[in-house]
């Protein structure tokens, strides 16, 4: 990579969050690491320095004809930020269930008519790999465009073996043109597919004897997810299929406790599951077991705002020490937008989450949520130079102006991406 370095100088706040690798739990969430009058020096795709702007004048004074010079004065600077679990890659939409949705039919009735994941995943076995590929990367561009620059992506929309890898190998196309970071999880267990009805073992075996060694065998994915729910699978089912998994080096997810207390959570601690998801009606005992683990609380108070339900209790979870991570859930059924933003402003309104937190939450915890946080979620040296620049002046204003896109600039790995 032969790029001029980047010198960005005097950002009014740097929120750094910096402070090691580790997910944040407690007070720890509520430290930025803020640096005023904030510099960052960016080379070959990666930050070398972060600090004042008088630091890093002493250090890179002498270089500075060479470097890219750009005047943040007044502006925040932030990572960028990291979605750990979307459903980004999927064929149709689903406006009219919306409006189903409105007039009284609930999430799950739908689902159970053939709708919901059933009616994406016919819209997903009939587009090409071609279409998906484009639809996702315009999705790609618009997580970009409100400051994400790494996503988490599940397959999921087929349930058959060849829906999944196409679902899969179209994140790896994804990852490998798009600016952004694309972290594939294998999710055949998404919903029980229409022709396995009443069979929900065998598909699990199937699930475990065919799908799970094949996508590890073309090292298609990173995580196992399941959906874990009254209805779907049951706790036994999804342990049998994390565990499958993780013979595989595919690490646990689970979509817990979202519609139904089901034992979700609990399940992700004994699993030693990376983190849960959802978790809306999580119990107190779960929770308990989840903050032991250390497993992360991944939060998506969207989705709850789209299902017209009371959201997860984030407040709770952080003062019981769980890590917390929140997330978009971009899918076109329970939550069709792309707006980390929105996100950060929903857990602070709906879950008591603090703007501190909510931003910590969406950068470094985030990144653990999906083991990226060697390499994002914060400003420090030796990560990649993935930052954001907002149109205001600290961190507060991002939670607080809600509904609006701040986002100014976005480098991804020293890049100009937005501007
Ligand atoms: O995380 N809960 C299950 N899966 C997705 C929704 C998928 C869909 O409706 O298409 C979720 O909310
Ligand atoms: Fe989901």
């Amino acid at each position: 990579m032969n790029q001029r370095p980047v010198w960005i100088k005097h950002a009014a706040q740097l929120a750094t969050i910096a402070g090691g690798p580790a997910p944040r739990i407690r007070e720890g969430m509520s430290d930025l690491g803020i640096i005023e009058d904030g510099s960052v020096w960016i080379e070959e795709g990666e930050i070398r320095a972060a600090g004042t702007t008088a630091e890093l004048e002493k250090r890179y004074g002498s270089r500075a004809a060479e470097a890219e010079i750009i005047d943040a004065s007044g502006r925040l600077v932030t990572p960028g930020l990291v979605d750990p679990h979307t459903h980004i890659v999927y064929g149709g939409s689903r406006e009219k269930e919306f409006e189903m949705r409105l007039e009284g039919a609930t999430y799950m009735e739908i689902m159970e008519a053939g709708g919901g994941i059933h009616a994406t995943a016919r819209m997903t076995r009939e587009a090409t790999e071609e279409e998906l590929f484009e639809q996702s990367f315009r999705r790609l561009d618009s997580f970009l465009s409100h400051g994400v620059t790494t996503v988490e992506g599940k397959s999921g929309y087929g349930m058959d073996l060849e829906t999944e890898l196409k679902q899969l190998r179209v994140m790896k196309q994804l990852n490998e043109r798009h600016p952004a970071d694309l972290v594939p999880t294998f999710m055949g267990a998404h919903a029980v597919p229409l022709e396995w009805k009443g069979r929900e073992d065998e598909f699990v075996d199937l699930i475990i004897r065919d799908m799970l060694p094949k996508v590890a065998e073309e090292g298609l994915a990173a995580f196992n997810d399941v959906f874990c729910e009254v209805g779907v699978y049951t706790p036994g089912q999804s342990r049998r299929i994390l565990e499958a998994g993780k013979e595989h080096g595919l690490l646990p997810k689970i979509h817990a406790d979202e519609i139904e207390p089901y034992g979700g959570a609990e399940l992700a601690a004994e699993v030693g599951a990376i983190s849960a998801e959802h978790l809306l009606k999580a119990s107190d005992v779960g929770i308990r077991k989840m903050a032991e683990a250390g497993t992360i609380a991944c939060l998506l108070p969207a989705t709850a705002l789209y299902l017209r339900e009371e959201a997860a209790r984030g407040r709770d979870m952080i003062d019981a020490g769980v890590p917390v991570a929140v997330s978009t859930d971009c899918n076109p059924g329970s939550s069709p937008t792309t707006s980390m933003p929105l996100v950060m402003n929903l857990a602070c309104i709906s879950m008591r989450m603090t703007p501190a937190e909510a931003l910590v939450a969406a950068t470094l915890n985030a990144a653990c949520a999906i083991n990226m946080q060697d390499k994002v979620g914060s400003i420090e040296p030796g990560k990649q130079a993935d930052l954001v620049m907002w149109d205001i002046q600290n961190y507060q204003e991002l939670q607080y102006l809600f509904g609006v896109n701040h986002v100014m600039n976005v480098w991804k790995k020293g890049k100009l991406v937005i501007s």
